[in-house]
């Protein structure tokens, strides 16, 4: 059987979450929906990155103990992604304690293999990014993305991680899909083209004392992204003997799909990876970048700038299934994109409430008036209703094709193109109007529009868990089933099709 492992950053807890960590949460829920339905077995990582200098600050401004701060805020991320009808299996947090000694085994191990080293470190060290700089990365005296600097002097462990650099250049360019999509890519190899520097991994404990300690200095704690990168590791057995065959399974064999955001593209393709390859431990298949969302002045959403969103005020407006297909729909996967509440409702309006809402109604509606409620026969032998026939059965492998190629605003594209040519069949062939000379081809109209509405909630599923049940239980359809989207001619001829309240109304704002 096909396997599918993906995961998401693991979210600081310094913060609760917001429209950045709930996209990429989303993102991940969606792909790994899709790849359960296509018949896959899937596994599904998201978490609490929990350690560190800005959980410490955030826990010491609550007045709280770090354990303390990160169990209440766990609360809230696993309240949000319920209310986002996320499915995830492993919710993963840094503080566990099978991670804490799984992260001091690598360490050892590193430290044994020569691959840390003990150093003086004099440089730049940004707080809030937990990063050290060197004076040539710094841009007028602050972080490249413009935060505050402090210069440090102290002794420090370092990870060996220019040694990997032409390993890593080599992986890049054999592997086209280990960094996606493109431009992200091309931005880590142009990264190493300057000579890679080598990586402090520790703090001492006298500025730090909130991570895991060093085995081989207690004096230290490990660099939050040091611990925190080896989750997706950890996650599924590393470093673990009793759970050999489980990382044998889901890390050697099926390789991890990392989802992140382009900010932390370099830890993710060139610290863990170098990591990984200090190990000894296989790289994972696709590190994939997505985009930013934007606000008004075309800024990143976050709070320091500007406006921020809360997901869950979008999901109170419009809904939790019509707030996520927006996301999918709306960005294409890997670049930035503006996000405001009527570009939501807009495309709520235009692709749920009437692409698929009328063509729903319309056809429930005749059916109830001319066929009793019950499904009518489809001849399918006509051109029109064969060319619509074909279309749709084509439409199940490319929305696989474009899942697999991790470009989710395009598969949703085809099941709306299938709707809009299914609307448009119904307008040509009216059959409120054929219903009273030829009731066959009526049935044989609404019986296409049905299907066509079948097919559409088979594979918009994954997407809009809960309509897309409502809506094929209104067809008399049980659970979602991908070789079912393959098929023509499933709903049988006096089956009863619900008419029920629009399953997407319009929605109304001040603002329309
Ligand atoms: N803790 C690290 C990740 C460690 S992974 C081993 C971290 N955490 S975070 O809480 O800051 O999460 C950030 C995630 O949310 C990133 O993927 C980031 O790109 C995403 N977003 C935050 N704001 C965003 C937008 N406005 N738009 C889209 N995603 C952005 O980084």
């Amino acid at each position: 059987m096909k396997r599918f492992y993906i995961t998401t950053p693991l979210y600081y807890v310094n913060d609760k979450p917001h429209i950045g960590t709930a996209y990429s949460t989303v993102m991940a829920d969606v792909l790994n929906r899709y790849h359960r339905l296509f018949g896959e077995e899937t596994l599904f990582l998201t978490g609490t990155d929990e350690h560190g200098q800005k959980c410490q600050q955030a826990a010491e401004k609550r007045q709280m103990a770090p354990q303390a701060h990160c169990d209440d805020m766990v609360k809230n991320f696993k309240a949000a992604w319920q209310e986002l009808d996320i499915k995830y299996d492993i919710f993963f947090r840094t503080t566990d304690d099978f991670h804490k000694k799984a992260v001091q085994a690598v360490l050892d191990d590193l430290w044994q293999k020569g691959d840390i080293y003990e150093d003086t470190y004099e440089g730049w060290y940004c707080v809030s990014e937990e990063i050290f700089y060197t004076e040539k990365e710094l841009v007028d005296g602050k972080s490249p993305t413009g935060k505050e600097v402090q210069r440090i002097t102290e002794k420090n462990y370092f990870f060996k991680m220019s040694k990997y650099q032409q390993p890593l250049i080599d992986h890049i360019e054999q592997h086209p899909n280990f960094i996606k999509p493109e431009s992200r890519k091309n931005e880590v190899l142009g990264f190493l083209r300057q000579p890679l520097g080598d990586l402090c991994i520790s703090r001492p404990k006298t500025r730090l004392s909130w991570g895991i300690e060093i085995p081989f200095d207690r004096d230290y704690v490990t660099y939050v992204w040091f611990d925190a990168l080896l989750n997706y590791a950890t996650g599924v057995g590393f470093q673990q003997p009793a759970r050999s065959a489980e990382f044998q399974k889901w890390w050697k064999e099926t390789g991890a799909v990392h989802l992140i955001g382009k900010d932390i593209i370099t830890t993710h393709a060139v610290y863990w990876t170098t990591m990984l390859m200090a190990a000894g431990a296989p790289l994972p298949k696709t590190i994939f970048a997505h985009g930013w969302i934007l606000n008004k002045d075309n800024a990143k959403m976050s709070k320091s700038v500007g406006e921020v969103i809360n997901p869950l005020d979008i999901k109170s407006l419009v809904g939790v299934d019509a707030f996520r297909y927006f996301l999918v729909r709306d960005i294409h996967f890997g670049n930035d994109a503006p996000f405001s509440k009527d570009l939501v409702v807009g495309r709520i309006n235009t692709d749920l409430a009437n692409n698929l809402g009328n063509l729903l109604s319309r056809s429930a509606n005749l059916i109830g008036k001319y066929f009793d409620g019950k499904a009518p026969a489809g001849s399918g032998d006509d051109p029109a209703t064969r060319k619509i026939i074909h279309l749709a059965g084509e439409t199940a492998s490319k929305v696989q094709a474009d899942i697999e190629r991790l470009a989710p605003s395009y598969a949703l594209e085809h099941v709306v193109a299938l709707l809009n040519e299914a609307n448009r069949f119904l307008e040509e062939t009216a059959p409120w109007k054929k219903a009273k000379e030829d009731v066959a081809a009526a049935g044989n109209s609404l019986y296409t529009a049905i299907e066509c509405l079948r097919i559409a909630a088979i594979l918009l599923s994954p997407v809009m868990p809960t309509k897309m049940a409502d809506l094929l239980d209104r067809l008399g359809q049980s659970q979602p089933n991908f070789e079912l989207a393959k098929k023509w001619g499933v709903i049988p001829a006096g089956a009863a099709i619900a008419k029920g309240d629009p399953l997407f109304p319009r929605i109304e704002t001040a603002g329309e």
